[in-house]
C-alpha cells in the first residue's frame, strides 16, 4: 500500500493503481477520451492530465497511466490544470471541429473558440486509439494500426489495403467515440466471405462466441435477431463483455503464464465466471498437449457434462488425451477456432484458444477451485516439475523466459507427448 495527497485528502492505495483509478473511487471526475478500463492504458489525448507535487517540484502527468506513489501530492483541478484541459480541447476542436464529443466536452470545460488554425482531418477521429487497442488486445486480430506523422496521422490498416487479419466484428466502430470508424457494407461482405466462399459466415461465429451460423441477413447486423440477442444478452459489444483473461497483466511463474485473477482446477483447466457462465480453457501448461495436437474434440452445445466427466479430448498420432471438466453445468458456446485450429490453444491459451462456456448447475462449486497464491503455489510446483522431469537435458540458458516462445523446447516437448500427458494429466 502506498499513501497519497489527492485534492488535500490523504488516502491509501493499493501500490500498482494508478491516479484515474483512485481518483473515480474517491468520486473525483476527470475527463478522459483515451482511456477505457478494459483496454491497457495510451496515455495519448492528455485530457485526464493532473497536477503531481513532490519535495517542493510540481509537474503534469497523465492520471491514466501514472502510478500512485508514497508521498505524492496530487491536484486534480488546480488552476494549471485547468488551463492545461482547455488548450487540449482547444487543439482537438481545431482538428475535429463538427465532432459532437468535442463540442459537448468544450461546453463543459469553457472553451467557446479556439484560436489554431483548423486543421481539420478529413474524419473525426481524434487519434485516441482505442480501436486499434480493441482490436489488438480483445479481439486479438491486430488488423488496424496508426500511419503517417503529425497532422497527417491517422487509423488504417497496413498500406492501406483490406486486412485479412480483419474478422469484420465491428468492435471499433463500436468503442470509436467520434464515430469516425464505419464498416463498409461492401467491405464487410468481402471479409466475411473471404475464406469460406458463399458461406456467410455471421461475426459472432468468427469471432468463436457462437457454435455455427450462416448469415441470411446479407451482413446487416442492425436487423438480425442474432445482433439483438446478443446486445440483449450482454449490454455491450459482446467481445467487451467476454474480455479474455487479461484484465491484469499476467504473472511468468517458471517461464509459463499465469493470471491470478482466474481459478484453476488440478487437472489444469483455469475458469473465468461471469454472471451467466464460466469460460474454461487450458493453462499454459496443460496447453503444451496441443503442441503436436491434429485434433481437438470439444462437447456441442447444450450438452450437459458432470463434473470430472471429458471436456475436451485432444488427439495427436492416434493417440488421445482427455480434459476433465473442474464443474458440472450445460455448454452454452464451444470456441469453433480451436476445433478448426488447436494449435490456437498453445498460441492463445487465455484468450482467443478458450474452449467452451458453461452454464454451470452450481455455482458455488467455482469458489472451490484454486485461485489467487494457493493456485500460484499449485502451478509453481508443477511447472517447476515440468521443468526437472520432462526438459531436464534442455540446457539451463534455454529455460529462461517464455517457455512457448523457445522453438527448441517446444520440440523437444512435442517428442515426449506421451510422456507429457502422463505428466500433466497424470493419465
Ligand atoms: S472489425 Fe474487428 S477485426 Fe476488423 S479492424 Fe475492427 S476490431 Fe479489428
Ligand atoms: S477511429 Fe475512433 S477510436 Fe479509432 S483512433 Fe480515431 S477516434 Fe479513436
Ligand atoms: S485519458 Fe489519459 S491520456 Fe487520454
Amino acid at each position: 500500500m502506498v499513501t497519497l495527497t489527492i485534492n488535500g485528502k490523504k488516502v491509501k492505495v493499493k501500490e500498482n493503481a494508478t491516479l484515474l483509478e483512485v481518483c473515480r473511487k474517491m468520486s473525483i471526475s476527470i475527463p478522459t477520451l483515451c482511456y477505457h478500463p478494459d483496454l491497457s492504458p495510451h496515455g495519448s489525448c492528455r485530457l485526464c492530465s493532473v497536477e503531481i507535487s513532490k519535495e517542493g517540484r510540481s509537474r503534469m502527468v497523465t492520471a491514466c497511466n501514472y502510478p500512485a506513489q508514497d508521498g505524492i501530492k496530487v491536484e486534480t483541478h488546480s488552476k494549471r490544470v485547468l488551463q492545461t484541459r482547455r488548450v487540449l480541447v482547444e487543439l482537438l476542436l481545431a482538428r475535429c471541429p463538427n465532432a459532437p464529443l468535442l463540442q459537448k466536452l468544450a461546453e463543459e470545460v469553457g472553451v467557446k473558440s479556439h484560436p489554431f488554425s483548423t486543421m481539420a482531418s478529413d474524419n473525426d477521429c481524434i487519434l485516441c486509439g482505442l480501436c486499434i487497442r480493441t482490436c489488438r488486445e480483445l479481439v486479438g486480430a491486430n488488423a488496424i494500426g496508426f500511419s503517417m506523422r503529425g497532422t497527417q496521422r491517422k487509423v488504417g490498416t497496413p498500406f492501406e489495403v483490406a486486412s485479412e487479419r480483419c474478422v469484420a466484428c465491428g468492435a471499433c466502430e463500436y468503442i470509436c467515440p467520434t464515430g469516425a470508424i464505419k464498416m463498409e457494407m461492401d467491405r464487410i461482405r468481402k471479409v466475411r466471405n473471404s475464406d469460406t466462399g458463399t458461406l456467410r459466415c455471421c461475426r459472432y461465429m468468427r469471432m468463436g462466441l457462437i457454435n455455427f451460423m450462416v448469415c441470411s441477413n446479407g451482413f446487416e447486423c442492425w436487423r438480425c435477431e442474432i445482433d439483438q440477442m446478443m446486445e440483449d444478452r450482454f449490454g455491450t459489444h459482446p467481445i467487451f463483455a467476454l474480455k479474455p483473461a487479461k484484465e491484469k497483466e499476467p504473472l511468468s511463474v517458471n517461464g509459463f503464464t499465469f493470471y491470478p485473477e482466474l481459478f484453476y482446477s488440478e487437472g489444469h483447466v483455469w475458469g473465468k465466471a461471469s454472471d451467466q457462465w464460466v469460460r474454461l480453457g487450458l493453462d499454459e501448461m496443460a496447453s503444451l498437449l496441443t503442441l503436436k495436437a491434429d485434433g481437438l474434440h470439444l462437447p456441442a452445445v447444450g450438452t450437459g457434462l458432470k463434473k470430472k466427466e471429458v471436456l475436451a479430448e485432444i488427439s495427436a498420432s492416434g493417440k488421445k488425451a482427455k480434459i476433465l471438466s473442474p464443474l458440472s453445468g450445460v455448454v452454452s458456446a464451444v470456441n469453433r477456432e480451436v476445433v478448426e485450429n488447436p494449435s490456437l490453444v498453445w498460441r492463445d491459451p487465455y484468450r482467443r484458444g478458450w474452449l467452451i462456456l458453461l452454464t454451470p448447475d452450481h455455482p458455488e462449486e467455482i469458489s472451490k477451485l484454486l485461485s489467487g497464491f494457493k493456485a500460484k503455489d499449485w502451478y509453481s510446483k508443477q511447472t517447476s516439475n515440468l521443468l526437472d522431469h520432462i526438459l531436464k537435458r534442455a540446457s539451463n540458458s534455454s529455460l529462461n523466459g517464455d517457455i512457448l516462445e523457445n522453438a527448441n523446447l517446444r520440440e523437444i516437448l512435442r517428442g515426449k507427448w506421451e510422456k507429457l500427458v502422463k505428466f500433466v494429466l497424470g493419465e
